[in-house]
């Protein structure tokens, strides 16, 4: 497995395996990698001839005010599981590499980033789909892998393949989760002994309000409330956000229809961490 820092070094192993006729896979990532990670770069691994993960902290979807300087990074023990899951390539540049000191060209949605994360971090999916598009032109992959742990993540990603006509698959896998049920994220390494406790909440809320649906709950306040109230009782939450919308268009809905696809998402700080977590209901 190659570790390499420029762009010139990926498209460089891209052009020798697409003279081979070999297919690529794209991870991209932020680094801190844990199972969740692993989970979309074994998938890649499998459908895939040769997979490339990006490994890097993209400072333009970080707000002024948000963890930039303190995000978790570990490169040494990345490799070896990125190694270990049978990646062939990680991308690891320097900010410089990515960005020119007078870079002005960025990619930005109208619809689909006004609610959920986008309302609480006006230029997360700017930022997002930014270094997203550069990944994709600097890789050209066939298939790239998003985790449904960002689920608004994923329905961006999908819409700008669509809208901008990148050449790839989307691929969504499933959220991988601690086994007390802690939705797995570099950020939990935030999280105090107390803190750690508290946030179970998040799946608890999101495990009973998967529950009504299926029992045949359609009221997207009565799941909503209900999921809520489980957070309100812990005392170190703060709840951001515990909204239902329409997976596609990420527009709040009231009632869930059948055969629409609705995600039911929530937000909530656990002291100063904020955490995520979601169900979709298919
Ligand atoms: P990061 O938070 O490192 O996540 C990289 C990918 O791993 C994302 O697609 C995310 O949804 C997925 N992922 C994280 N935790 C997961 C879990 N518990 N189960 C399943 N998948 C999980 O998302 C980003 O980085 C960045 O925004 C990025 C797309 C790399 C652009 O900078």
């Amino acid at each position: 497995m190659q570790i390499v820092k420029t762009v010139a070094e990926v498209r460089e192993a891209v052009r020798a395996w697409r003279a081979e006729g070999l297919t690529v896979g794209l991870v991209p990532t932020m680094g801190f990698l844990h199972e969740g990670h692993k989970s979309l770069i074994v998938r890649a691994v499998a459908e895939n001839d040769r997979v490339v993960v990006s490994d890097f902290v993209n400072p333009t979807q970080f707000g002024p005010n948000e963890d930039l300087e303190s995000y978790p990074r570990d490169l040494e023990r990345d490799a070896a599981l990125c190694e270990e899951a049978g990646a062939a390539l990680v991308f690891n540049p320097e900010p410089s590499e990515m960005y020119a000191p007078d870079a002005c060209t960025f990619v930005d949605m109208d619809a689909l980033t006004g609610e959920l994360c986008g309302k609480t971090r006006p230029t997360h999916f700017r930022g997002v789909c930014t270094v997203v598009s550069k990944l994709f032109n600097i890789v050209t992959p066939d298939a790239a892998y998003f985790g449904q742990k960002d689920a608004q993540q994923l329905a961006v990603i999908r819409r700008m393949v669509r809208d901008l006509n990148f050449g790839l698959r989307v691929v969504g896998c499933p959220i991988v989760r601690e086994e007390d049920g802690l939705a797995k994220s570099s950020r939990n390494t935030y999280l105090s002994a107390d803190e750690r406790q508290a946030a179970l909440c998040l799946s608890r809320a999101i495990f009973a309000g998967q529950k009504l649906v299926e029992d045949g709950e359609r009221d997207a306040a009565t799941v909503t409330e209900a999921m809520r109230a489980i957070i309100e009782a812990e005392p170190l939450a703060r709840i951001d956000y515990v909204k239902m919308v329409d997976f596609d268009n990420i527009e709040l809905i009231d009632h869930i229809a059948d055969g629409q696809p609705v995600l039911c998402a929530i937000a909530v700080y656990i002291g100063k961490t904020r955490l995520i977590d979601n169900f979709i209901v298919e």
